[in-house]
């Protein structure tokens, strides 16, 4: 009896011990050490997305599979085509870099399911194809070797994967709950949790220090996916284990988890005002295409101007955010020449005035911006940018910041802008004297040094 209630005891204390393991907590941290691990990123505020994966070849949208609902046998070809014979990763790295670009996040698996690294576990992988290539390898190097901040997007979703099961987002998806039973009958979604725990496990040992994540991502709900189907939690640990500094962004599905997202990511719109939850301020990003889709797309024509792109940088800064602007090679493995273009003129602009985008952030309540300007500020600096998106005809005035100001000048050739106090009844007001001429600057800025 005694030794039946001792085995019986050491049973239940083992399953605790057991079920205490995997529910281990995620890393703990107070604000501040979050703050601290993040501060690279919020200081870089500019990085670059690149989409690239099969889908170059047919250059229609890294979503064709889906939308042109092709099984595995179909998408095929593309595999067995792929053979990137331009591609030189230094290039793109100093493409980046001379735009300004501090860190970058490069697709090692989208939602095809093809993997530009040599996974043990899989065939459907860049060694496999013409290209014969670790790809992820030399993009680290490379990107590494311009001083950006290398990361990764890994893609949940998985439309080649045996054990994947069928959803309402996959190419073959179903319009009845019997024709989805008959599809996912012996998928097991089990396996293919093991699968992103080896390969994120693979991703995040084999290539060095590795400094963001995305996982991208959920849709619960009827035939979707939430952070269940995936061990969202278990990926986290497994993640922040790896490597403890890693910044990961928040498609999980962990948003009521502590601890289970960094920084969320408003994709292709512009938010009203610094996000917030639970009525504090969050790091955020804003990711964006140069023309709607991800992947390389041959025939888009909506192509933002550098302009657009410029303001949206600004933008994102002056609510305390950051933007990670995507390119799509093509599969020749090159930028396409539109988005080397706009990527110079961003650089033009940001060589002479990253002052206003780095260590920048949200100016503090009580400056208001004139209109068709957006404010940006750098607290250590304790300095205003005011950038001027339409340049305004002879002066500007600075409402309220008559006794704030030591000096201001244009950002790109430092040259001074004379001041003088509002007339009676705007004492408080401050006057700016502008040139006439608008400066040969995209978006001229104003420095305001204050006191
Ligand atoms: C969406 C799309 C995807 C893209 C991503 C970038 O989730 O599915 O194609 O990679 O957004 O944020």
């Amino acid at each position: 009896m005694k030794t039946r209630i001792t085995a019986a005891v050491l049973l239940v204390t083992g399953l605790l011990i057991i079920s205490q393991s995997t529910q281990a907590q995620l890393p703990k941290e107070t604000e501040a050490q979050k703050a601290q691990r993040m501060k690279w990123w919020t200081d870089a505020r500019f990085g670059m997305f690149i989409h690239w994966g099969l889908y170059a070849l047919p250059a229609r949208h890294e979503w064709v599979k889906n939308h042109e609902r092709l099984t595995n046998e179909a998408y095929q070809k593309y595999f067995e085509l792929f053979n990137p014979d331009l591609f030189d990763p230094h290039e793109w790295a100093k493409m980046a870099r001379a735009a300004g670009m501090k860190y970058v996040v490069l697709t090692a698996k989208h939602h095809e399911g093809f993997c530009m690294w040599d996974s043990k576990f899989t065939d459907y992988k860049a060694t496999n194809t013409p290209c014969g290539k670790d790809l992820i390898r030399e993009y680290v190097d490379a990107f590494r070797a311009e001083g950006l901040k290398v990361g990764f997007y890994y893609s949940l979703i998985d439309w080649h994967h045996p054990d994947y099961t069928i959803d309402r987002v996959h190419p073959l998806r179903q319009s009845s709950d019997s024709a989805y039973a008959r599809l996912n009958k012996g998928r097991d979604m089990s396996r293919y949790r093991e699968y992103i725990k080896n390969q994120v496990r693979e991703l995040l040992t084999n290539y060095g220090e590795i400094s963001i994540i995305w996982f991208d991502f959920s849709f619960p709900g009827k035939n979707g996916k939430d952070h269940n189907d995936w061990d969202s939690e278990g990926i986290l640990k497994l993640a922040r284990s790896l490597q403890p500094g890693i910044i990961v962004d928040d498609r999980l599905d962990l948003q009521d988890v502590e601890g289970g997202w960094d920084f969320t990511t408003p994709e292709q719109y512009k938010v009203s005002k610094w996000p917030e939850v639970n009525g504090r301020r969050v790091p955020w990003e804003t990711c964006q295409t140069f023309s709607g889709s991800w992947g390389y797309y041959r025939d888009e024509t909506s192509w933002k101007s550098p302009a657009q792109l410029i303001e949206l940088l600004i933008e994102s800064v002056s609510k305390g955010g950051n933007l990670l602007l995507n390119v799509g090679p093509t599969a020749r493995g090159v930028f396409d020449y539109r988005a080397q273009e706009r990527l110079k003129s961003i650089g033009e602009w940001m060589r002479f005035n990253s002052r206003s985008i780095y260590n920048c952030t949200e100016a503090p309540s009580g400056f208001t911006a004139p209109d068709n300007t957006l404010l940006t500020y750098n607290p250590s600096a304790r300095r205003l940018y005011v950038h001027l998106l339409d340049y305004p005809m002879g002066s500007l005035t600075l409402t309220d910041m008559a006794d704030k100001v030591k000096y201001v000048q244009f950002l790109h050739d430092a040259s001074e802008i004379q001041f003088s106090r509002g007339e009676e009844g705007n004492r408080n007001d401050l006057i700016l004297e502008l040139p006439i001429l608008k400066p040969n600057v995209e978006i001229p800025v104003l420095e305001v040094y204050l006191k």
